[in-house]
């Protein structure tokens, strides 16, 4: 068994976790890696091949990634290519990795030209959340993870929609039961679509809600100062304002899950967004794609519909909408209590 774990997580939770798996005749071989998104580097892959190879690792052994996102893509990547593809498994300890990141098959490394470039779909054995290992996670990243769970929402509908809500009513981001649900529904939803269409021809672009716009926000500020799911949300925000230009009537229908959105904006840290960076990123995107620039809108909550024909000026209306909400709303953690560090 080859262990690998972010240093963060291995700091606060690798005893407990290596002592669950260091079971009689099985043998260990585990590494830490360094926290940040850094390290989804071609330098550290090759540090973990050099690992694996060293310790003479067989097709017949096992590889378990335990950490965020940046860990479950890296590890997976290496398990998808080491010997030609050992098999994995996925213990993803963020919000973000256990309702996205570690589900999906999706693995990969960063590269100097863009994120994620180098990579490979690889399925794991199995995915293990524990809400228990999210009580040391600080309340940023809760918030990142939540941005995602919220394109779950929009995506999902209702159902999706009243177990978030309960969960936000505890006035704890930390409330294990409800948590488990949320992460139950969210993960299950992507697991779903996933298995219907693991190379994303077509249904697994839905996921993309909120990304579009996202990414180009993450890419304008160079991958600092936000967080990935911070980004998601202020993409929701910009899709639900394309989707009022294309189709006025889901202004109505979207008007409490856009509540819902702009709740979350007051709590993300205030920057400088360049909106003509953020067009200029998509277009970009676009170039290298090929195709239209397609979009992820909703008709209602649970009804999302793919647009190809979104006119630049329709993008710049939403994108400087979207900043007017952001730059108008304050940061406050103050509504949600923290458990203290384990
Ligand atoms: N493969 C996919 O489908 C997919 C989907 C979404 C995101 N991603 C990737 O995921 C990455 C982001 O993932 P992330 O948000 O989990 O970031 P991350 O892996 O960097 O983790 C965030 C931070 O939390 C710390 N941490 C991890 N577990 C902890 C715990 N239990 N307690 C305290 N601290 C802990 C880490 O050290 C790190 O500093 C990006 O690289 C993104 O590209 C991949
Ligand atoms: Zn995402």
């Amino acid at each position: 068994l080859f262990v690998f774990y972010d240093a963060q997580l291995y700091a606060l939770h690798g005893r407990i976790i290596s002592k669950h798996l260091g079971l009689p005749k099985r043998r260990v071989h585990d590494m830490v890696l360094p926290q940040g998104e850094s390290t989804k580097s071609s330098t550290h892959l090759g540090q973990l091949y050099d690992f694996m190879l060293d310790q003479n690792i067989s097709r017949d052994d096992f590889i378990l990634a335990c950490g965020g996102g940046v860990t479950t893509d890296l590890v997976g990547y290496a398990a998808a290519t080491v010997l030609r593809g050992v098999q994995w498994g996925a213990v993803p300890t963020t919000l973000l990795g256990m309702v996205d990141a570690a589900i999906g098959g999706k693995t990969a490394i960063n590269h100097k030209r863009g994120k994620n470039l180098i990579g490979a779909f690889w399925q794991p054995s199995f995915v293990l959340s524990d809400v228990t290992l999210l009580n040391t996670l600080p309340p940023r990243q809760m918030v990142s993870g939540l941005g995602e769970v919220i394109k779950y929402c929009g995506l999902i509908g209702p159902t999706m929609i009243d177990t978030v809500r309960e969960y936000l009513e505890a006035s704890n981001l930390y409330h294990e039961q409800l948590l488990v649900k949320v992460i139950e529904r969210a993960s299950a939803y992507k697991a779903d679509i996933v298995s219907h269409d693991e190379r994303e021809q077509d249904k697994r672009m839905l996921l993309n809600f909120g990304h579009t716009v996202g990414h180009a926000i993450e890419s304008s500020l160079g991958y600092t100062k936000l967080l990935h799911g911070e980004t998601v949300l202020l993409g929701i925000l910009a899709a639900l304002e394309v989707g009022g230009q294309v189709k006025p009537r889901t202004v109505q229908n979207l008007a409490e899950y856009r509540t819902m959105v702009e709740g979350f904006l007051r709590l993300l840290p205030r920057h400088e967004l360049d909106a003509k960076a953020i067009l200029a990123g998509m277009a970009h995107d676009k170039k290298r794609s090929q195709k239209a620039q397609r979009f992820v809108l909703l008709e209602r909550p649970g009804k999302p519909f793919i647009a190809d024909d979104v006119s630049n000026a329709v993008l710049r209306k939403a994108v400087t909408r979207m900043l007017a909400v952001y730059s108008g709303k304050k940061r406050n953690y103050a509504n949600h209590s923290h458990r203290k560090r384990s």
